[in-house]
């Protein structure tokens, strides 16, 4: 058991081990450091030391995503909008339908999506694009509209392209419902805080596709929820994918980027990140290149330059059919 300097092995193995253990841990406190010299000064010990509703924000020097539970809404006017902000999330399509006057006012309002479609769990999943601190983070910049855009605008804007529909006038009690829901779910987290699932959902460097695969992968792993012809099963168990009751042209879903990152880290349900970028690639660009809707406006996106070249719009849609696509350009590979 001895080496030759005759230093039994457990021993020598002990004193390394240790050592690693010290060298580590100068590591971590140092990381530790860093984190704590960027976490926002709202974590401060509250003064006397007195328990707060808030949820505590901050473990580990980072902001923890732990929205407050829906069983602690307060009573009252408040909790009510709450509630039916929570439910206009969770069931968009069918809650906006059902109240609309006329069928046909209905479809005009809100395609077949509910927000939970794409932020799963009526915004309170961590990983599927999350709603928990927008109301934190908004007012803030967005280039696709060249200013400064308020939550109330945010949401028209999943409103008008992601669920295919129409704006919510600024005073309507539904938008103000959806506002009372996501501050709430924003609950504890201070003002302009950094979120680490944030835009997490995006590939930022997509392989050339092969669309052909990708009808044959989606024909495997995804048609069971989503239907054959992309129609999907409903709105939070399989939503729809293309054709008029999915997102138009404008959406964020609708860039080969976001798509696959989508796909990737969130689909098929129950294996998630288990598709490689070119898997996710290859089934982004045949969802993409199905028929949809056409955003009315889209040469008013992006005023002040960098239009992302990945929109898969109806021209593109026609490329794809007729082969004459260059995806080296569309995915800004050239
Ligand atoms: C078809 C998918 C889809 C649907 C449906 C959808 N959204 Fe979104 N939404 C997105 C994408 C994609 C983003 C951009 C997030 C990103 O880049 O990671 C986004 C962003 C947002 C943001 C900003 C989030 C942030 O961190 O800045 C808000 C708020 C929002 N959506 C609200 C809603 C609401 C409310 C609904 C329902 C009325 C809705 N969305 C429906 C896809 C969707
Ligand atoms: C077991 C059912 C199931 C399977 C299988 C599945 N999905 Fe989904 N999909 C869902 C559900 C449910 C949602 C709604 C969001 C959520 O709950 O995470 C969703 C949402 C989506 C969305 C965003 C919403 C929309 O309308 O655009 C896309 C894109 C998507 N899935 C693509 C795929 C692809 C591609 C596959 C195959 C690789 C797949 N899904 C497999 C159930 C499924």
């Amino acid at each position: 058991m001895n080496n030759k300097k005759g230093l039994p092995i457990p021993l020598i193995a002990s004193i390394f081990v240790l050592g690693l253990i010290m060298v580590l841990s100068m590591f971590g406190m140092q990381v530790a450091k860093e984190k704590r010299a960027e976490a926002p000064k709202e974590t401060e010990e509250v003064a006397g030391g007195e328990e707060t509703t808030a949820p505590a924000p901050v473990a580990g020097g980072k902001i923890a995503h732990n929205p407050p539970s829906l069983d602690d809404v307060p009573e009252g006017p408040l909790g009510e909008a709450i509630l039916r902000g929570y439910e206009l999330t969770n069931n968009t399509s069918e809650v906006l339908r059902s109240e609309a006057a006329t069928p046909e006012d209905g479809e005009k309002l809100v395609n077949e999506l509910s927000c939970t479609s794409c932020h799963a769990g009526a915004g309170m999943d961590e990983h599927s694009s999350s709603m928990v601190g927008v109301s934190a983070v908004y007012p803030m910049y967005i280039p696709r509209s060249g200013k400064i855009v308020t939550l109330e605008d945010r949401i028209n804007g999943c409103m008008i392209r992601s669920m295919n529909g129409q704006k919510f006038e600024a005073n309507d009690p539904d938008l103000k419902a959806m506002v009372a829901y996501l501050t709430y779910i924003s609950e504890g987290i201070p003002v302009g805080a950094e979120l680490d699932w944030r835009h997490l959902n995006n590939m930022d460097d997509v392989p050339v596709p092969d669309v052909d695969a990708g009808e044959q992968l989606y024909n495997q792993s995804c048609i069971a929820c989503h239907a054959g012809d992309g129609s999907g099963t409903g709105s939070n168990t399989g939503p729809a994918l293309w054709g008029s009751g999915s997102f138009n042209d404008g959406a964020g879903l609708a860039r080969m980027g976001k798509m696959a990152g989508y796909i990737q880290r969130n689909m098929p349900i129950g294996q998630e990140n288990s598709l490689s970028d070119q898997e996710a690639a290859d089934l982004a660009a045949f969802i993409l290149s199905q028929d949809r809707d056409s955003y009315p406006t889209p040469e008013k996106d992006w005023p002040n330059g960098d239009r992302p070249s990945d929109i898969m719009d109806k021209e593109k849609r026609d490329q794809v059919k007729n082969g004459t696509i260059d995806w080296n350009e569309v995915l800004g590979k050239n």
